[in-house]
């Protein structure tokens, strides 16, 4: 039975939109771990545009479920993660005027600091996950850089406008989830993934955990964090 685990990131957003102390992503990672959630999850970014330093220090000495920071392949987040040794690290790219995660990280190229990093989080024990696109070649590739897990980039599937596309898109999921699994690679997926698109995941058993926030924000907002996150577990927990 897949996981799910809660991205707080936006609860970070909505604070520092008026760049005051409040909502406090601690209170939603606490209130989401109460309501059964497998992990937690924060991107801290280069540009601090919505979980501060202080908030990932706080989550990670407080919440008791799986702590899983996703981080860009820089030398200070690499020393911030050996200091706050998280259950996971989530390698991710980042572009400083995205809107959010755009793709994954690329591995087709030069993949020499990726590679550092990974050997330098997993020698001194923290798992590494790499954000990537469906494509078997990049899932060989995270493979062949020794990271224990993957996490399957599913906003291309939940972004495509119409029944077509969607369908296409899944089907490059699947093919890449069955890549992942024969090379024995831990599998996650996430982005973008709503109330509606999780059900599509149905049957899918090699997948570990779901990794959602935006979604599940947005629901708590109108409903409150502990509905939202039963709603979407229940879903998973159907899968
Ligand atoms: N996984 C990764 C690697 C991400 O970068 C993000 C967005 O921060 C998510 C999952 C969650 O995406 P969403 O907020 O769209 O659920």
């Amino acid at each position: 039975m897949a996981g799910l685990a809660v991205n707080v990131d936006h609860i970070a957003t909505l604070r520092q939109a008026r760049g005051v102390t409040y909502p406090e992503p601690l209170a939603a990672a606490v209130i989401a771990e109460l309501a059964g959630a497998d992990g937690t999850v924060v991107h801290l970014r280069e540009d601090r545009r919505h979980i501060q330093d202080s908030d990932v220090r706080k989550i990670r000495n407080t919440v008791k479920n799986r702590f899983i920071l996703e981080m860009a392949v820089t030398p200070e987040m690499e020393a911030i993660a050996l200091e706050v040794r998280p259950d996971l690290v989530t390698l991710v790219p980042e572009k400083r005027e995205e809107v959010t995660t755009e793709g994954g990280l690329d591995l087709s190229g030069n993949v020499d600091s990726v590679l550092k990093t990974v050997q330098t989080l997993q020698d001194s024990g923290i798992p590494v996950s790499i954000f990537i696109d469906p494509e078997p070649d990049q899932i060989r590739r995270a493979h062949e850089i020794g990271a224990t897990a993957v996490e399957i980039h599913t906003g291309a599937f939940c972004d495509a406008p119409d029944i077509t596309g969607k369908k296409a898109a899944f089907v490059r999921i699947r093919k890449s989830v069955d890549v992942a699994y024969d090379l024995g690679l831990i599998i996650n997926a996430g982005h973008g993934l709503c109330y509606n698109t999780v059900k599509w995941f149905a049957g899918m058993n090699e997948i570990n955990e779901f990794s959602i926030g935006h979604s599940i924000v947005s629901r708590a907002a109108l409903v409150g964090m502990d509905r939202a996150v039963r709603d979407m577990l229940r879903l998973i927990k159907e899968l």
